[in-house]
């Protein structure tokens, strides 16, 4: 069974969505197996978008994760990173599908209110950033 990490973003803690986000999550399939609620400084914000780093919105994205509370969390299902970038929708809301949670949710390319791993090894890179083994109850 898969895990994936996400991200709700500061664009949506702020608006009080992370709710309406989990049940969306929830009604995709996917479980909830570990999740919490952190303020992330700049300096971790820059290495969670490491790959990133060379990329012009680079300052704009780790500043914005940074501004507010983020909810990290633990997905799981069978095929958990694609579902979960489904159920996400296109990163820029005005490609996003409808029923997807950037279309229903987002502001902007930059406000978009998830994060989603983008592939197995990511997941699990991801996943050990903030949780430990410990943290995740399937
Ligand atoms: P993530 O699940 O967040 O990784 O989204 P993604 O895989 O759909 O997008 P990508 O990895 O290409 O970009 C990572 C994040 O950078 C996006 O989710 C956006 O928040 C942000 N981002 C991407 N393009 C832009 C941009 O043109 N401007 C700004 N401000 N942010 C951007
Ligand atoms: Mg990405």
């Amino acid at each position: 069974i898969e895990r994936t990490l996400s991200i709700i973003k500061p664009d949506a803690t702020r608006r009080n969505l992370t709710g309406k986000i989990n049940a969306k999550f929830e009604e995709a399939g996917l479980r909830i197996v570990a999740q919490k609620r952190i303020f992330l400084s700049l300096a971790q914000a820059q290495k969670f978008y490491e790959v990133h780093k060379d990329r012009p919105f680079f300052g704009e994205l780790t500043e914005f994760m940074a501004s507010e509370p983020v909810v990290v969390q633990v997905l799981e299902g069978e095929g958990a990173i694609a579902k979960n970038r489904e159920v996400m929708g296109a990163t820029n809301p005005a490609n996003a599908e409808d029923g997807t949670i950037r279309k229903e949710f987002a502001l902007s390319v930059g406000e978009n209110s998830v994060h989603g791993s983008d592939a197995p090894e990511t997941a699990a890179e991801e996943i050990a950033y903030f949780f430990s083994g410990l943290e995740l109850v399937g």
